[in-house]
C-alpha cells in the first residue's frame, strides 16, 4: 500500500462522556482529518472499555451512545468517517489472538501508559490480563482497517509505538502485509485537570465536559486554583502554576489581552473573579454549539444507533478482507 495514501483511525472507550481534554488532544484532529484524508474511521472501543469494566457491562453499553454523540455534535460527519462498533467486528478480536504471540509479556509490562494507568486503577499484580494487552488490541484496532494516521492524545504514544513494533515483527516474520503508522497529537496533547492535575481524566473528577451546562463550567471555573497567596485583589498575583491562567493560555485566542493580564495580575490590582468569568465565558462559546447540537440528536438515539450499525457494516468489509491476507500469511487458510 502506497504510503501517500492517509487512512485515519481513532477512537474512545465508551466509559464515560468526554470533555474538553479530548476535544484539544485528540477530536479537533478527528474533525480535521475527516476532509484531509483518503479515508477516515471512528471506533467504539466497547472491547476495550471491557478490559479494566468486566464487571460492569451496563456502564459501558449506555456510554457507546455517549460518546457517539460527542463526537457527533463536536462535527464528526458519518458521511465522511466511517463510525463504528468494535465488539461487531470479530476479526479485530481474530488479529489480537494472532498478534499476542508477537508480544512478550515483559514488553507489555513495559508499555508506560499501560503502568500509569495501572498505578491510577490500582491493579497492581493482579491486572486483568486483557487491560495488559489492550495495546495488541489496539494495533488489531488499527490494522485491520489498514490506517496509518491515529489522531490521539499525548498519553497514548506509548500504544502507537508498540504497534509498530508488531507492524516489524509481522512484516519480517510472514511477509510485508501492513504499513507503519504515524500518530497526531493536537496542539494541546495534554490538557491539566480543573484541579491542576497532570491530566484530565474520566475517571478523577477534574473535568469539563463537552454537554457540561453553563452552570456547571462555572462552578468548576469558580472552583478552580489559581494562587493561593493571591488573597487581596491589590495582593501580586503568581501565573506560573495557575489553573486559569493555564486554560486561558489554551482556549483563549486574544494572545495580546492574555499577556496584559497576566501583567495586571503580576503586579496586582487583578481579581481572580475578572480572569474566571473571562474564561467561563471562552469555554461556554466552545462548549455551547456542541451542546445544543448535542441535545438536538439525544433526542433520536436510534439514529444514532443507525449510523453506528451503518459503519460497521461497511468496517466490516475490510476487515474480512484483510483477515483473509493474514490467515493466508500464517500460512491458517485450509479450505
Ligand atoms: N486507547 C484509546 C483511548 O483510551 C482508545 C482507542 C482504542 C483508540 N482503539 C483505538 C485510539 C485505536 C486510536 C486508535 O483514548
Amino acid at each position: 500500500m502506497s504510503k501517500e495514501v492517509k487512512i485515519v483511525m481513532t477512537g474512545d472507550r465508551p466509559t464515560g462522556r468526554l470533555h474538553l481534554g479530548h476535544f484539544v488532544g485528540s477530536i479537533q484532529n478527528r474533525i480535521k482529518l475527516q476532509d484531509e484524508s483518503d479515508k477516515s474511521y471512528y471506533m467504539v472501543a466497547d472491547i476495550q472499555a471491557l478490559t479494566d469494566n468486566a464487571s460492569n457491562p451496563d456502564k459501558v453499553r449506555d456510554n457507546v451512545l455517549e460518546v457517539a454523540l460527542d463526537n457527533l455534535a463536536c462535527g464528526l460527519d458519518p458521511k465522511k468517517t466511517t463510525m463504528f462498533i468494535q465488539s461487531e467486528i470479530p476479526e479485530i478480536a481474530e488479529l489480537t489472538i494472532l498478534f499476542l504471540n508477537l508480544v512478550t509479556l515483559a514488553r507489555l509490562k513495559r508499555n508506560p501508559t499501560v503502568k500509569d494507568e495501572m498505578k491510577q486503577k490500582g491493579f497492581g499484580e493482579n491486572v486483568p490480563a486483557g487491560f495488559l494487552a489492550y495495546p495488541v488490541s489496539q494495533a488489531a484496532d488499527i490494522l485491520f482497517c489498514r490506517s496509518n494516521l491515529i489522531p490521539v492524545g499525548e498519553d497514548q504514544l506509548p500504544v502507537i509505538e508498540q504497534v509498530n513494533e508488531i507492524v516489524d515483527d509481522f512484516n519480517r516474520i510472514y511477509g510485508e502485509t501492513f504499513d507503519r503508522v504515524k500518530h497526531i497529537v493536537g496542539n494541546t496533547p495534554r490538557l491539566i485537570g480543573t484541579d491542576g492535575g497532570i491530566k484530565m481524566g474520566k475517571s478523577l473528577n477534574n473535568g469539563i465536559y463537552l454537554s457540561d451546562s453553563l452552570e456547571e463550567i462555572t462552578k468548576k471555573v469558580m472552583s478552580m486554583y489559581t494562587d493561593p497567596k493571591h488573597i487581596h485583589v491589590e495582593d501580586p498575583g503568581e501565573v506560573e502554576g495557575n489553573v486559569v491562567f493555564s486554560y486561558l493560555d489554551i482556549f483563549d485566542t486574544n494572545r495580546v489581552e492574555i499577556a496584559e493580564l497576566k501583567k495586571h495580575y503580576k503586579k496586582g490590582g487583578l481579581g481572580d473573579v475578572v480572569i474566571k468569568k473571562r474564561l467561563i465565558n471562552i469555554l461556554e462559546d466552545i462548549i455551547n454549539p456542541i451542546r445544543t447540537r448535542r441535545e438536538e440528536l439525544a433526542k433520536n438515539p436510534e439514529n444514532v444507533m443507525k449510523i453506528l450499525k451503518d459503519g460497521t457494516n461497511n468496517a466490516r468489509i475490510i476487515a474480512i478482507e484483510t483477515m483473509a491476507e493474514v490467515r493466508e500469511a500464517l500460512k491458517i487458510n485450509y479450505f
